[in-house]
This record gives C-alpha cells, structure tokens and sequence, in this order.
C-alpha cells in the first residue's frame, strides 16, 4: 500500500540483498522519497522515477535465474547508480565483463580516485575510505564508460559514464563505514538527478491522515494492540483521522506476553484514549492452539490464526462494535518485505500480520495499514510529533508472537555432541543466509563470552557447514558436555520459567544502563539442561538500527556476572549461554 505517499523520485531496484532498504533509508534521510521495487520492473513503470539504484545481492552475474533489471533502464536518460551487484549488473547488460571471485573481498579498503566525476563532487582530496563486500570483480567497462576509482585489488572499484550519468560503484556507499557515503548519496539524488526535498516529517502526518480517511469512508477501524510502538502510533494516526469515537482497539492478552506487560498497555492507553481500548483474557487458547505444535514456522502460523479467530469471534458476537468495520495494523515497510512482499527477498518467516486470514481481508479491502511504507526510526519520528511518551517511543522493539518464539520445542531428546571447535547442541534455530532462511543447529563454546570471542564466532560459522549460531558460557549448575537435550513443548510451565528469567534480565539491565546501548534483548529458553533443571537461558542482546541486520553486543563483565548469578537461582534452569552471532547469519530470534 506505498499509495500513502508521493511517487517514488528515487526507485531502489532490489537485487535480492536485504541491503536495497539501507540504500532507501538512507535517500529518505536525504529528504527524498525512495520506494524499493522488484529488480525486473519495467523501465516503462520507472518512467516517473528521477533515478534508479540498484541495490547489492547474493548472486552472481554468471548464475542462472540471478536477478537482473530490465537492459531499458540503462537508454532511458534517467540517471542510475549500480552499487555492488548493482555495479556488476550494469556493466555485464552493457558489454563490459565480470570476473567470477572465489574469495572476494570483504571490509575497509582505500579508494582512489582516478578521475573528476561529478559523483564524488565535494570530497576531501586524496584518498578514501570505502566498505567492501562482494566476490565478483567487473575487469571490463562497457563502451562509453571510464574507471573513476579504484582500490588496490579491485581496478574496477567506481565506473561512470559521465556524459549519460550512468555510475556504478563496487563499494557500499550506503554504509557508515564508507567515510564520505553519504555524499556520495547526496551527489547523485541531488545534484545527478536533481531531485527535490519532498520528504520530511511535516508532509507525512498530513499525507497518512487523508489515505487514512480515504481508506475508511464511513466505516470505523478497529485496532489489536500490543503495546509497541508501531500498533500504538498507527492506532494514534488513525484516531487523529477519524475523531476518537470511531477507532477502537482490544489488547488480547495471549499469555504469551512477558511480565508486567497488560498493566502496561493499560496504563498506557487510559490515557491516549480513555475507554477506547479492551483487555481480552485469551491465554488459555492460545495455549491449547499451541499445544504439541514445535516446528518455528506452525508455531507463527498457529499464532497467526488464532488471532484471526480470536477477532472473528468479537466482531461476530456484536457488542464491540456496530455498523462496518475494517481493521487496522501496524505494519512497517520492511515487515511486508520479509514475507516476500517482493520477488527476491525470500519468505525468512511468515510475518503474523501477512497470515491467510489476514490477507483475506487485505483482499477485500478491509484494512488500513497507515505505517507501511514506514521505516522504524521514521514511526518513532511520528510517534513524536504526535506527543507519544518517550517510554513508549523507545521500547525495545517485541515480536508479535511474542514469546512463544522464544520459547524453544524439541521433538526429540540427544545429548550435546563433541566437536573440535566446541559442542553441537541438538537443537536447530532460525538463521537467515545468503538472504534466504536456514534452520540449523548452534555451536556452544566451554568458553565464557569474552568481546574477543565475537569475531572468533563469525569465522567458525563461515567454516563449519550446517551451524548458523554460536553461544559462549556465561555460567552452569553442570559442565557443558553432560547437558542433554530434551523432548520439550511450550507448556505453561516453561513459559512462566522464560517470563521470570526474562523479567530478571531486563530489571538488571535497565538498572544498569545497558538497556539503552543496544536495540533488543531476547531472552531465550532452550530446552538443553540436566537432572532436575531441564531448560538454560540464551541471552542475545542486539545493536541494530532497523532489525534487518544486527550486531551481537558484548557485556560488561560485573553486569553479565551478576545476572548469570541471579538467573542460575531460577528453578529449572541448567545453564546462562550468549549468543554470539551478527545477523547474518544468525536472525534475533530463535523462534
Ligand atoms: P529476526 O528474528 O527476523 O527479527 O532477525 C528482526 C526483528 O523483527 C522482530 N520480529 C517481529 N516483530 N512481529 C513483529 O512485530 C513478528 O512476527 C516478528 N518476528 C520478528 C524481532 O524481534 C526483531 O526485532
């Protein structure tokens, strides 16, 4: 639903790397609208565009079935920036040559630059910094196009032809990591292909109120809320459309949720909307749908469509609310992406809000979803303007299914196994890999996490195949080769071990500050344990900016020390793991 919004000046071509969305966040800081499209769109449909990016990807050039763009875009006079894939896609539709890497290359290197173009337009002289992480080389130019810059080990590392302003860079100008990126950026939305600012948070409020009420007409929106910032924001946006009287919301309380959090919501809402919002007791079928059900992806689905259920049933029984009703969400821009919303960001995980009964409605044009074409840090620009309580603001970010994706079942039961590197748990989780899902089991290290250790893990998965996630020891009743999976449901027992153990965690951290270093703190429950303790504790704390990637954070020893002491006092709990793994290749969750 991108028609909340002013057409697209810049169309971010998504090549199938999760990395389109930094590009088109990064455009939007600039002040400039930016979609992101399926790669093969028509050049015909990118008529409106000022320019085009094409993002980085996984694939090669050379690889059946790699995706491409359509060869129109390069003879439409609109400019286009390659960038990685991007760059190499370019210069192969257009008769240069691509090397296939083996090796690749991958982190900081040195740019020179070997010519003026007006893409490096207001850099400080001499050489750069850039971010690097490709495998294929372009080692040929297309006719009419000349090197701009180069690095020691990549000839081709900045093309252009200056003349149809048609660039491409090997490097990730996106990132913070190269130095002067973000000019780069401004040179070619700017000054390239002369866009205007159109994107700032006074046209967005404006913008979303009138779809809202478009999307509406005369009928009243009704809202599940969980407390977080985007189903608060969008509730709050719809409600400033539509007068308070014509926005309701339940808060269905799943038992899935973590400590103290139905209090919260109703404190919350008593004063943003007093009487608007309902508190709906349905843990008990929650459960009862979750019952033997271990497998991640039926867990989600199980969720999914009781919740579905659960509102059928309200809406159908009447008394909530009369006359026509559509319901509202709070999905994000990236939520509709990783549920293959497009051609080649595979299915990671089916997002609660894309499950079948949803996408009915959607369907049937009974939904309005004001923040989907939102990035995170943009809702909370929102949330802000419209006078949202930085306590809601700021929460870390909770899935929709809440904890029972971090409440992991086992079918089977199998003692940790000896590796040269450390010990295979017999337990898999959800990785995501070269942008498509794995589901696979974690190395645990005897060793405690020590930030040397991080690095260390990211290497060890690259090596060994079949392992997405490593862990470090934080501390144990038991020595970590005598710990045994076992055969293990979500059953309310371990949810309420999970809920103490997490309650724990996040009272020490926000104690001790650590709470605002880092983006999220799943806490997880395994069922890896011993004699009388059947489960241990995964903490995995994240840096992330909008949870597409993420980057595991190491804690201060005292802290860490502390909460390993007060979590081994739990009942039923063997063992304090943290998880070591960025994503990728590991994702937050362990679903
Ligand atoms: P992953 O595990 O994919 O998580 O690395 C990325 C971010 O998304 C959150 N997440 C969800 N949020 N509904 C949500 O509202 C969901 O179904 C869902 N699944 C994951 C996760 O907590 C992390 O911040």
């Amino acid at each position: 639903m991108t028609d909340y919004n002013p057409e697209p000046q810049i169309a971010v071509l998504d090549a199938g790397g999760q990395y389109c969305h930094l590009i088109a966040r990064k455009v939007r800081e600039l002040g400039v609208y930016a979609e992101v499209r399926p790669s093969e769109t028509p050049a015909g449909e990118l008529r409106s565009a000022k320019g085009v990016i094409i993002s980085g990807g996984p694939s090669s050039v050379y690889e059946a079935g790699s995706p491409t763009v359509d060869p129109a875009i390069f003879h439409a006079g609109t400019p286009v920036l390659g960038i990685c894939y991007g760059l190499q896609l370019m210069a192969h539709l257009m008769g240069g040559a691509v090397r296939p890497g083996e090796k690749g290359e991958y982190g900081l290197a040195i740019l020179d630059r070997t010519v003026a173009a007006p893409l490096f337009d207001g850099l400080p002289p001499g050489r750069q910094q850039v971010w690097m992480s490709h495998r294929d080389t372009v080692i040929g130019l297309p006719p009419g196009f000349q090197v701009i810059g180069a690095t020691v080990t990549c000839p081709v590392a900045a093309m252009a032809d200056i003349a149809r302003r048609l660039y491409g860079v090997q490097f990730h100008p996106e990132v913070v990591h190269t130095s002067h990126g973000r000019r780069i950026l401004e040179n070619f939305v700017l000054a390239i292909c002369g866009c205007r600012k159109d994107w700032n948070p006074k046209v967005r409020i404006p913008l979303v109120t009138r779809r809202i009420r478009e999307v509406a007409g005369e009928r009243n929106v009704f809202f599940f809320v969980s407390g977080g910032v985007d189903s608060s924001v969008a509730f709050l946006l719809c409600q400033r459309a539509l007068g308070p009287g014509r926005v309701r919301g339940i808060y269905v309380d799943t038992g899935l949720m973590r400590e103290g959090e139905t209090d919260f919501v109703r404190r919350t809402f008593d004063q943003l909307a007093p009487g608007a919002v309902r508190i709906e007791n349905a843990a008990a079928r929650f459960l009862a749908a979750l019952q033997g059900v271990r497998d991640p992806e039926r867990k989600r689905v199980a969720i999914g469509e009781e919740f579905v259920r659960v509102q059928q049933e309200i809406i159908e029984s009447g008394h909530f609310l009369e006359g026509d009703w559509i319901l509202g969400q709070g999905t994000i821009y990236p939520d509709t992406i990783e549920s293959g919303g497009t051609q080649n960001a595979a299915v990671i995980k089916t997002h609660h809000n894309r499950v079948a009964g949803i996408q009915q409605l959607i369907q049937a044009g009974r939904i309005v979803e004001p923040l989907s074409s939102f990035y995170k840090d943009e809702v909370r620009e929102i949330g802000e303007e419209l006078g949202l309580a930085p306590a809601l603001l700021h929460r870390h970010p909770f899935p929709g299914p809440a904890l029972a994706i971090r409440c992991l079942c086992s079918e089977t039961a199998a003692p940790v196994r000896r590796l040269e590197d450390g010990w295979l748990l017999p337990l898999r989780s959800v990785g995501v890999q070269g942008d498509s899902r794995s589901y696979a089991p974690v190395l645990a290290l005897d060793a405690p996490p020590e930030p040397a250790l991080f690095e260390h893990a990211t290497g060890l998965i690259n090596r060994l195949a079949g392992v997405n996630r490593v862990v470090a020891l934080a501390g144990s009743h038991a020595p970590l080769a005598s710990l045994e999976v076992s055969e293990s449901s979500l059953t309310p027992q371990r949810l309420a071990r999970l809920r103490r153990a997490d309650a724990v965690v996040r009272r020490l951290s926000e104690e001790h500050g650590f709470d605002r270093q880092i983006w999220q703190f799943p806490v997880i429950l395994i069922p890896l344990g011993a004699a009388g303790r059947p489960d241990s504790v995964v903490l995995r704390p994240v840096d992330s900016v909008d949870g597409m990637t993420a980057r595991a954070v190491p804690m201060e020893a005292a802290l860490l020390q502390e909460m390993t002491r007060q979590l081994l006092a739990l009942d039923g709990v063997a063992a304090i793991l943290y998880d070591l793994t960025h994503k990728p290749p590991g994702t937050i969750e362990w679903e």
